[in-house]
Order: C-alpha cells, then structure tokens, then sequence
C-alpha cells in the first residue's frame, strides 16, 4: 500500500505549519540570539527594536510568568538568556511585530553588550576541564584487564565522526493561538507534543489542561523536533499569553541552522585485543560526546552509544566509558539513530585497524565475531541470531567473491580511479531506552455511517506511520481503507505522550489502536450475535461483511454499526499499550531494555577519482531484517533514505564551528547534503523474513533509524580505496570523508616528502 499522503505531498496539499490558515489579528515573531558563544550580558538594547514600524512588544526574560527554564532530562537550559549566554545563537530576545518583515528588520535594531569568556568547542578540552553534563557512565562485561593478557594482537587508536544537521524541509516552527477560558492552543512542529506542552505549561506558569498541543504532520523531524521544538512554542505561547493575540514564528533556514543543535560530534580511543584465530577478546573504548551549552537529550543519546558500542558483534570483555561534555555550542541533540551511529563507528574502526595491522580483510574479522543466539551484550540483554542470518543470506543472494574480483580487477587496470569495498552489519535495540517511556494511547470513534476516525500520540514526519496506523485498523476490522481515516494529534486527544522517536513509533501506537479496535471489534461480535441469533464465537467481520460459522450473511459492516448504536453500545475505546518484558537497571548498567534488536548486513562498493578526490557510490546491496513487513514500500523508502542520510553524515556534510564558536556552515552554499546525483546507483534491499515473536505491531519490525547505520560501510569503502592507490597511508579516522580529505589521504606520505 501506497503512502496515504502520497497524492496530497505531490500535488501541495498536504497541510504543514506555513500552511494553516491564519487566524485574523495574527502577530509574527523573531529571535535575537546571542553573537557570541559565551559570556556575561552588560546590557541589552532593545528600545530601538521596541519602536520600529510594526513591531507591536519586545519580549526578554524578564516577561516570563511562569520559570525560565525548558531542559528536559536536566533543568539547565533557559528559554532566554539573563545573565549569561553560552551559545551562538541563544535567545536574548523575541520581537513580535504585525508581519514577519517587520519583525526581522527590528531584531537587527537590538544591540547586545557581552563581556566575552573563554570560549570551549572542543569535547576532549571540556572533559580535561571537569566540565560534564552529568556523571560519566561505564558498561563492562567480563574480565577486560585480564583479557588482554590472553590477546595475540591488541590495536589501540583514535575515531572521530562530526556533526551533522538535520535538515528536515520543513523548518522549526509554531503558532499559538488564544482560546476561551485563558487556554492557548498552540500549533507546532515537534515530534513530541506533549513535551512541547510541558515546556509551555512551565514558562507560561499555565496547568497542563489549559494547552492544547496540535500537530498534522511534519516536514521531517530525523530526532531535531523531539525536544527543540519547545523552544519556539514557548516563545509563541509567552507572546501570545501576554497580548491575548495569535503569534507564529517559522523559522528562517539560516536561524534554523544556527539556532539550534544538531548530532552529536563524538571524539573516541579504542584498544582492541584478538587471539591468532581473530576473535576479539577484548574492547576497551572512552567516548567524548559533545553535548553543546545545555543537557537537551544528551544523557540520553550517551547511553544509546553505550548500548551499541559493541555493533553486531560478541565481545567477551568489554569496558565502554561515556563522557557528555559541555562546551558552547548549541545544544546537541536527538538525530536518527541517537547515540548509536557514533558507537558503532568506533568498533568498525577499531576492526579496520586491527584487520590493516595484520594484513587481513576486515570482513574476516567482522564475520568471525557476529553475535549468535544467547550471546550477551554488554548491557546483560541476550542476542537472537539474525545479524549473523542476514550476513549469510548476503552471501547467498550477492556474489561477493566476483564483487571482490571485480573491484580487485578495476583497482589492477587503473590507476587513476581506484573501488573500495566494505560490510557493515548493523544490530540496533528497539525501545526507548528509558523504560517508563514505552507506551501509547490510541482513540478509536466508529461513526453510525460505518467510517473510523483513529487518532494516537504518533506523528507523522514522513516515515508513513500514519498509513501504518491506517492499516492497523482497517486490518482488525477487515473493512475497506477508505473508512479508516487517521486525525492530527493533539494533547487534548491523546495525553502523555511519548515522542516519535526511537523507531518504535508504529510499534506503540499501533499496538494500541490494535487494542482499542480489537475491543470496539468484541462488541460488534456479541450485537451481530444478538441480532443474527447465534454466538458472538461464530461471528466474523470480514471484508466488510458479517459471516457466521464460515458463511456470508447479508449484514455489511454499516448495518452492524448502526445496530450496535441502536442498542446503546459503545462505538469508541481508549486504548492503552506499555511494552512488556522491558527493564534496565541503571545502577548496575545491565538489563533487557530492547523489545527486539532489528539487524541488516550492507555491502558497499565505491569509486574514488585518485586525481581529485571526488567520488561515487556505486553500489549499496543490503539484507534487512524486516520481521514481516506490514509495508514493504514504506520500509523500502525508510532504507533507501536512511542509507542516503547515513552516507551524507560520513562523506559529505561538514558542520563547521570556529573557535569562537560560530557555526559557518550556516546556509546551504557551505553546508553540502546528498543530492540525487550522489546517491548509489544501485541499493539493492532484500528482506531477511524472520518469525519471532518479536513484539512488532503485526511482527513487521521498526525501520526508522537502523538502515541510517549501513551508510558508515561507505566511509570504509571510501578509506579502502584511497589505500588502494596508496598503501602507506596512515589515515586518521575522521569522519565526513569529504573529497577533500580523501585527496589529502590520496597524497599523505608524497605530500610530506615534498622538498621544503
Ligand atoms: Mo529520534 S533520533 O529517536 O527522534
């Protein structure tokens, strides 16, 4: 089935924040962020702002009715500077003004006297300075000192991956609008509504139940709109609170850019030990997060990167160390994959190394040491065995020794062009981490005319869970689609939610709209067996129909309806679903925080132009481990796009901060993404069908972030061919290989044996 938003994306229907209808008298707003990383406020001048044609108030901290604070997981971060700032970029100021040209010329009009302070950019210099955003934390499994005593080779070294920006199409924004009763109703873009609503409720110093959080839908969110959303909802809600009039502030893409935070940047040393059969027997790994000015999920994606320290493989002995450093850039956040990708670089470095060390092909390494059923992961969870299920059935399906021969051929016949080839298995934990936030709540209303109206905490940011939703439904009550249609969420709908985040978005709503119309389904069952005169056991709805005891009766599922409203039975549930079976104790740092782990094996193949250090990826041939998908072309498209946006965070996006901790990367001239010209030419996706009772609504497993993982095979590929064309390169690992450092790889010795 088609994505239900399909027709109305291509034909510009589709409602996002920019499109609703403005509510007449409504005011628009803009920030004054900080222009400087750090330091103490003097004095800030915003009289001139005040009396610029149109601007109707200016607003700062000192108009905060409620407190001056939206951190989520650590109350540090203020919505408006006082006193101090720390990042580039903070808000100082919000103009509100009668258009939005009118209030983007008066913020230029303000004027901020900042006494500068020391300025830190660097994850490693925080750490050595003690400044951290909460305590470190250390995973350990079995006997890492003694281990190394038993290693045959140990190889220790460096990794580093970047930033990258979320670049969603649709940029942060929101838009309050003033209700009866002193209730503010605010329209955001945010994967977290009630976050969102927390937020306001906390700086507006109104109740919870005075907020009603509204979303349709979103031009993407890849994690930026799980918690910095809030800011600008908080912004509007606090304007609109204090002029009794609707205001709406949607980002500029450059304000977006520079405003708010992105991935993290990860700097990371590893120690890898092997015995002379290339098991790894050990993996020591200290990782230095880079969280930016404020918490924001940082503790969170950290312990993300602890549970995936180890990728797809079993490790015996194990001590993983995480740092969350502060420093002063905007806070970091939330992006696809959470914490995970930046772990899983390190080991993959790590076996590169070791694998360049002893002159062997990694793949030998990677393949000797995939997880099995019953291997432990650090963290105490026990595997199921399909990373090592998806690796073999990659060498059933793709000929990986004529791939190999091929490469191996082209690298022997040219000598300005050189191909590389990499794996990348990839195990990914399915649930929030934090166990408390695994539920969801789904609203089911069944009308008299038969048609369904479901909504759920869920949001729909183009990953096609609102179809997903759509096909739980319609598929417990066996009716046609077109009766099902699902509603935007809003707080005063479904209350406490979690955000959609995590992957498992489609896992819990979906698991409570199976519950709530399974329930709606039951009472259906007992009124056709009332009016049909037989047993509720006998009776099945099915294609929109009422059959007893196998056979078509000629009551259709709109008669059923109205008969059950005749006799005054509930047409509408409320369903609640909490994932079973999940627990993690952080004292200890061990338990089974994951629902299921999803794996996938990729094989990437590239080709690096030696003269200029361009390159192209010519293949990305993968086997995903779908359980059974429930939407083969969503799922698709998720893979596809996950590769893409994996690939563009290892090769080409380059988040550049100064050292006065400006970003400079701030528009798209400076801040390159995969285009279509730069995605593979052939990504070949084949299912690996797996069976297990994998708690997956309808056993179809999550799909969002892990297929982002497969796109680091392609910084090996790249790091294989450059060896290719120069084998004594030493290479750091650092990752974008832009075609800049790959030209730089290309030369490395040759340009230090330049005379001079
Ligand atoms: Mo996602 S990175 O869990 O919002």
């Amino acid at each position: 089935m088609k994505n239900i938003d399909s027709t109305g994306h291509t034909r510009g229907e589709s409602i996002y924040l920019d499109d609703i209808p403005l509510v007449q008298g409504t005011l628009f707003g803009a920030v004054f962020g900080s222009p400087v990383a750090h330091g103490i406020v003097r004095r800030l001048q915003v009289t001139e702002a005040a009396s610029y044609p149109g601007v109707v108030r200016v607003f700062t901290f000192r108009d905060i009715k409620g407190d001056n604070q939206i951190g989520g997981i650590v109350p540090d971060e203020p919505l408006f500077a006082e006193e101090h700032v720390h990042f580039c970029g903070m808000p100082l100021a919000l103009v509100v003004a009668v258009s939005e040209k009118a209030a983007r010329a008066a913020v230029q009009k303000i004027r901020a006297d900042i006494e500068p302070l020391s300025v830190i950019v660097d994850a490693r210099v925080a750490q050595a300075k003690g400044e951290l955003i909460v305590p470190p934390r250390t995973f350990r499994l079995g006997d890492i000192d003694g281990a190394w005593a038993l290693c045959d080779h140990i190889v220790e070294g460096r990794a580093d991956t970047n930033g990258q920006e979320h670049l969603y199409i649709e940029t942060q924004g929101a838009y309050a609008v003033p209700m009866e009763n002193g209730n503010i109703r605010v329209y955001s873009s945010t994967q977290a509504p009630t976050a969102v609503q927390r937020a306001v409720s906390k700086v507006t110093g109104l109740p919870m139940h005075a907020l009603d959080i509204e979303v349709t839908r979103l031009g993407g969110g890849f994690g930026g709109k799980e918690d910095q959303a809030n800011v600008w909802a908080a912004l509007c809600a606090l304007a609109c609170l204090h002029l009794k009039k609707p205001v709406k502030y949607a980002l500029p893409r450059t304000d977006d850019m520079v405003m708010t935070g992105k991935r993290h940047p990860y700097s990371s040393d590893f120690r890898i030990g092997l015995d002379k059969d290339l098991k790894i027997l050990a993996y020591e790994v200290t990782f230095y997060q880079n969280a930016g000015a404020a918490a924001d999920l940082s503790p969170a994606v950290l312990e993300r990167t602890l549970f995936h320290c180890t990728n797809s493989y079993f490790i015996p002995n194990v001590r993983a160390t995480a740092y969350s450093c502060r420093t002063h850039l905007p806070p970091n956040t939330a992006f696809r994959g959470f914490g995970g990708p930046q772990g899983m670089f390190v080991i993959e470095a790590a076996i590169v190394k070791a694998a360049e060390k002893l002159g062997v092909d990694a793949a030998i390494i990677q393949k000797r040491n995939l997880l099995h059923t019953g291997d432990a992961f650090p963290y105490g969870q026990l595997a199921v065995s399909e990373t090592h299920a998806c690796w073999e059935k990659s060498e059933e399906l793709y000929d990986i020794a004529a791939m190999r021969e091929e490469v191996a051929a082209f690298n022997r016949s040219q000598q300005l062009f050189k191909k590389g080839i990499a794996f990348m298995p990839v195990c990914f934990g399915i649930s929030f981490t934090k166990t408390l936030m695994n539920q969801a709540r789904a609203l089911v209303h069944v009308y008299t005319d038969g048609s369904v109206s479901v909504t759920t905490g869920a949001v729909e940011m183009g990953q096609g869970v609102s179809t997903k939703m759509m096909q739980v439904a319609s598929t417990v009550f066996s009716i046609d689609d077109s009766l099902v249609r699902i509603q935007s969420t809003s707080t005063m709908k479904i209350a406490n939610t979690s955000p959609s985040a995590a992957s498992a978005t489609a896992d819990l709503n979906g698991k409570a709209v199976l519950m709530a119309c399974t329930e709606i389904l039951r009472r259906l069952k007992d009124v056709a067996a009332l009016e049909l005169n037989t047993t509720a056991e006998s009776v099945e709805v099915k294609a929109g129909m009422v059959w007893v005891g196998g056979q078509a009766t000629g009551m259709t599922w709109k008669q059923l309806v109205m008969a059950a409203f005749v006799r005054r039975v509930s047409l509408s549930e409320h369903a609640h679903y909490a994932t079973p079976d999940i627990h993690f104790d952080p004292a200890k740092e061990k338990g089974h925080p994951f629902a299921y782990h999803v794996y996938g094996t990729a094989i990437v193949v590239a080709t690096l132009d030696c003269l200029r250090g361009r390159y192209t990826v010519d293949a990305v041939k993968v086997v995903h481990d779908f359980g059974v998908s429930m939407n083969p072309l969503i799922d698709r498209g998720q893979i596809e796009g996950g590769i893409v946006q994996g690939m563009g965070w290892m090769t080409m996006e380059e988040v550049v901060y100064d050292d006065t901790g400006r970003l400079r990367s701030n528009t798209l001239s400076t801040y390159k993404v995969p285009d279509i010209y730069s995605v593979p030419r052939d990504i070949s996706i084949e299912p690996l069908h797996t069976q297990q009772d994998n708690l997956a609504i309808f056993r179809s497993k999550a799909v969002g972030e892990p297929p982002l993982m497969y796109g680091i095979g392609v910084y090996f590929a790249l790091r294989s061919a450059i060896r290719a064309f120069n084998p004594s390169a030493e290479l750091s690992f650092s990752a974008p290989m832009t075609p800049e450092k790959a030209l730089m790889g290309l030369y490395e010795k040759q340009l230090e044996h330049v005379p001079g």
